[in-house]
């Protein structure tokens, strides 16, 4: 009988006892592929003698020192490794502990903002259905992810959502990129006018979206009418790449290949690549002059922001990634995996889309190629996937609810930035043999 309160009481777990590459083994010695990074974290693997090595020279040097009383070179200089690539303008790091609280900073530095500049009406918060913020309160209500929201609807602040850039589902038929990108702007628009621009302070939303749709990449020029539309009513743009960012797009952020440059920038995950838990947020200049010119200081904090181990972590986890150049092999790998899979599914009936950017790839599945209707619910396809892959000793990331929050089904691959060309092969592989396996199980096979 278990003591701690896991995610999934009633499932046994088998338990993680080492890491090597891409790999985590337990405590059988079983070996599971490490296909998802967990969740989209381990962008280095699990047994990086670098990112172990500062953490433990830091941890012997000094492992932490308040931030009312310090500042410590790790945090300095991972604030400057972090501005010196960053998108235009954003020119200072605030560090925190993982993506909810990153988001949840974001939140209150465009309220404070606003607040600095006397336009104390701005507190509206706009984003899009089928999004994931984080599950802090502030970041559940601003997310569009109905199922995670819908417990808590009573507690979550007000917060306004706006269609997401799901070009496979909701582009319309004939209509171009620019057209659709056009539309969603102008969607963005009217919500801030019924709002009353003076009332709006923030779009949030995921440069491209992970978990809720699986990899779901914009489509071009979105980003760059989104921000027109942004500045026009003196909206403050903020972007969440806790999944999408640090390298996982090909892109360190990959609102780069967008062209557009956010006024708060939120990064977590593949920040400290799951060796410590550290997240931060990005603030543009405009915001922190505002701040530090008028009240003086961010009314914020927490214990262990600018944590100095968590801090040295990251910084050597960024350093391998520029060294090394690995973000040139997330870009040719990751073309690797959506080819092999592309071609791998091109006649299969139940597989809709193969998409992403970078090492960020999702599967979605689908009953029929034409209409896109998804599976029954009820089946669970998802975790029918999840679970046979898990057998196969590949861990992936399914989730359903990819339309609406209750229907469809997909699959989000992360693998690491590491993988060679062989692993790729063997994570389609095991991952196509894991889809069939569970097609038989939720007896699609039998039903189409
Ligand atoms: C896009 C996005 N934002 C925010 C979060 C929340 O991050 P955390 O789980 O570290 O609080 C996640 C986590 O999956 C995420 O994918």
């Amino acid at each position: 009988m278990t003591q701690v309160f896991h995610r999934m009481p009633k499932q046994t777990l088998p338990v993680a006892v080492a890491g090597e590459g891409i790999e985590i083994i337990d405590s059988t010695g079983k070996r599971y592929i490490d296909a998802s990074g967990g969740a989209a974290v381990s962008c280095l693997g699990h047994s990086n003698a670098r990112v172990i090595g500062a953490i433990r020279r830091q941890a012997e040097q000094l492992p932490y020192a308040h931030t009312s009383f310090f500042t410590t070179e790790a945090a300095e200089q991972l604030a400057d490794h972090l501005v010196a690539a960053a998108p235009e303008g954003l020119e200072h790091v605030y560090f925190v502990s993982g993506g909810s609280e990153a988001i949840e900073a974001a939140l209150k530095l465009a309220r404070q903002y606003f607040v600095e500049k006397g336009e104390r009406a701005r507190r509206h918060f706009i984003a899009r259905r089928q999004s994931y913020h984080g599950n802090t309160l502030g970041a559940l209500a601003i997310g569009g992810n109905a199922w995670r929201r819908e417990p808590f609807l009573p507690i979550l602040i007000e917060s306004h959502h706006v269609s997401p850039c799901y070009a496979y589902r909701e582009r319309l038929a004939g209509e171009s990129d620019a057209a659709y990108a056009q539309r969603l702007a102008d969607e963005l628009e009217h919500k801030i006018l019924e709002l009353g621009p003076e009332t709006v302070a923030a779009f949030v939303a995921e440069t491209v979206v992970g978990a809720t749709a699986g990899a779901v990449p914009p489509v071009r020029e979105y980003f760059r009418k989104i921000r027109a539309v942004c500045d026009r009513y003196g909206v403050l743009l903020i972007l969440d790449e806790i999944m999408s960012g640090m390298g996982r797009t090909g892109y360190l952020y990959a609102c780069d290949e967008d062209g557009v440059a956010p006024d708060l920038l939120t990064i977590a995950k593949g920040l400290g690549a799951g060796y410590q838990p550290i997240g931060a947020t990005l603030v543009s200049r405009r915001i922190y002059d505002t701040i530090t010119g008028g009240s003086g200081y961010f009314q914020h904090g927490h214990t262990y922001i600018g944590h100095a181990t968590a801090c040295a972590a990251a910084l050597e986890v960024q350093r391998v990634i520029a060294e090394e150049k690995l973000l040139d092999n997330v870009l040719a790998r990751g073309e690797q995996l959506r080819a092999n899979l592309r071609e791998r599914y091109a006649q299969h009936p139940w597989v809709g889309d193969v998409r992403g950017r970078g090492l960020f790839v999702g599967v979605e599945l689908v009953q029929d190629r034409e209409s896109k209707a998804s599976f029954d619910p009820a089946l669970k396809l998802h975790a029918a996937i999840k679970r046979e892959a898990f057998a196969r000793g590949l861990m992936v990331y399914p989730m359903g609810g990819t339309v609406d929050g209750r229907n469809g089904d997909h699959v989000l691959l992360a693998p690491p930035f590491i993988c060679t060309a062989q692993d790729i092969d063997t994570i389609a592989e095991r991952l196509s043999t894991a889809i069939d396996a569970a097609f038989v199980a939720t007896g699609v096979t039998r039903a189409a």
